[in-house]
């Protein structure tokens, strides 16, 4: 097949896409993002970003960022275990792994590269794996690129993963890996009833808390520490890009685990390492996030106001206290129209549809930052209801 072929059946195909309404078009940012965006000359709420604790603008963190250019150079434009690795890291991984409880950490470039590169060289085709369906893309990423037999089990259904992890006599290790919050779902992984079965059959647990980590818990330990389990945690994963504000990821946990990731992991050997303004960012953030909680409660707090004016305004929400928060939909094609509507009342949200989430189960996701004003959301709910009146009448939420 010559290229002219595949580059006419991408035109065709995109067509495609276009004329079904699912072509994606980058939305070009007039202004910093921050709790509005600024799009096609018009000011819009802005539901639709991770930086839950409003880090990404902090003068503090840009002052560290900056000074650790001046200090280092902007990258390092080689893989840590070539060049050799900068004490911002070093600091940052015991930053880390203090927060979090963890032995040890290991700072990757991305969320993404921790992601790919955790699983591929700890297991083999002699080893288990059992994924909850509806992890991460990266972490379905990282288990492609494993030799290990992958089993999903039904998003948080622990009885289909019991009934997996019975059939697995003949593994030599077992894996269990799920995010420890699902962000599309809009539900908390239920880890204290995964670890007992951890326990059962003897299984190491890896939980993707880039959703969860600075966000959930009294201090922002994550779905561990709001779940009273830090002291059980094997493994985590994480971003330093969403709630940190920052870029770059990590591995925590078992120190045997971390040890064997810096020998082997692809994306730590291959990859060039997290720049140094990145990784002192990131420890900046780190500490801002354990000297104070401010953010954190008004976080709290606005997560709280919208949830309680959505459901003033009759929507079906998924239950929770994360400020990721799914408005149950039903049809596919009623999600985007609700987007669309939100979109020309101001408000920026995000639908999702099968598959990223169960058919007939689309939902619309508000995210919600510390920085958002509490009127701006009582608002922002008030177009919500008025939109769901407008297509409501054509289709109900399962
Ligand atoms: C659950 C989850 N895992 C992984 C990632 C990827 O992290 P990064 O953006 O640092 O690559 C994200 C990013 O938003 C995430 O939400």
């Amino acid at each position: 097949v010559s290229a002219k072929a595949l580059l006419s059946f991408l035109e065709t195909e995109s067509g495609h896409l276009d004329q079904a309404g699912l072509l994606r078009r980058e939305l070009a940012l007039e202004a910093p993002a921050g709790p509005t965006l600024m799009l096609g000359g018009k000011e819009v709420l802005n539901l639709a970003s991770g930086d839950y604790l409003g880090l990404s603008g902090n003068a503090e963190l840009k002052r560290a960022v900056k000074q650790a250019i001046d200090g280092w150079g902007v990258g390092l434009t080689s893989p840590r275990a070539v060049t050799g690795t900068l004490r911002a890291h070093q600091e940052l991984e015991k930053a880390l792994a203090t927060y979090l409880g963890a032995e040890e950490a290991l700072v990757f470039p991305s969320g993404y590269h921790a992601n790919t590169g955790t699983f591929e060289s700890l297991f083999s085709d002699r080893d288990f794996v059992f994924c909850d369906e509806q992890v991460h893309p990266s972490l379905a990423d990282g288990l492609r690129l494993c030799r290990a037999r992958i089993y999903s089990y039904r998003n948080q259904d622990l009885e289909h993963l019991e009934d997996r992890l019975k059939r697995s006599r003949a593994a030599r290790f077992r894996a269990i890996v799920t995010d420890g919050f699902f962000s599309t779902v809009g539900e908390t992984a239920k880890l204290a009833e995964i670890y007992a079965l951890a326990d059962r059959y003897e299984a190491v647990v890896f939980v993707d808390d880039s959703e969860g980590v600075g966000v959930l818990g009294a201090k922002g330990r994550g779905t561990h520490e709001a779940l009273g389990l830090e002291k059980r945690l094997d493994m985590v994963t994480g971003s330093l890009g969403t709630a940190f504000g920052v870029a770059g990821g990590y591995a925590a946990g078992r120190k045997q685990i971390i040890g064997w990731l810096r020998q082997k992991s692809r994306p730590y050997l291959a990859a060039s390492a997290l720049a140094p303004g990145f990784a002192a960012g990131a420890a900046r953030a780190l500490q801002l996030v354990q000297e104070n909680s401010m953010a954190r409660d008004a976080l709290r707090e606005n997560a709280r106001t919208l949830r309680t004016a959505l459901g003033e305004q009759g929507l079906q929400l998924v239950a929770g206290e994360h400020p990721a928060i799914s408005v149950m939909i039903g049809n596919a094609v009623t999600a985007q129209r609700m987007t669309d509507l939100l979109l020309k009342k101001g408000v920026y949200v995000t639908g999702f549809c099968y598959p990223v989430v169960p058919e007939g189960a689309a939902r619309v996701r508000a995210q919600v930052t510390a920085r958002h004003p509490a009127k701006a959301l009582k608002n922002a709910a008030v177009a919500f209801g008025e939109a769901w009146k407008d297509v409501s009448h054509t289709t109900r939420p399962r």
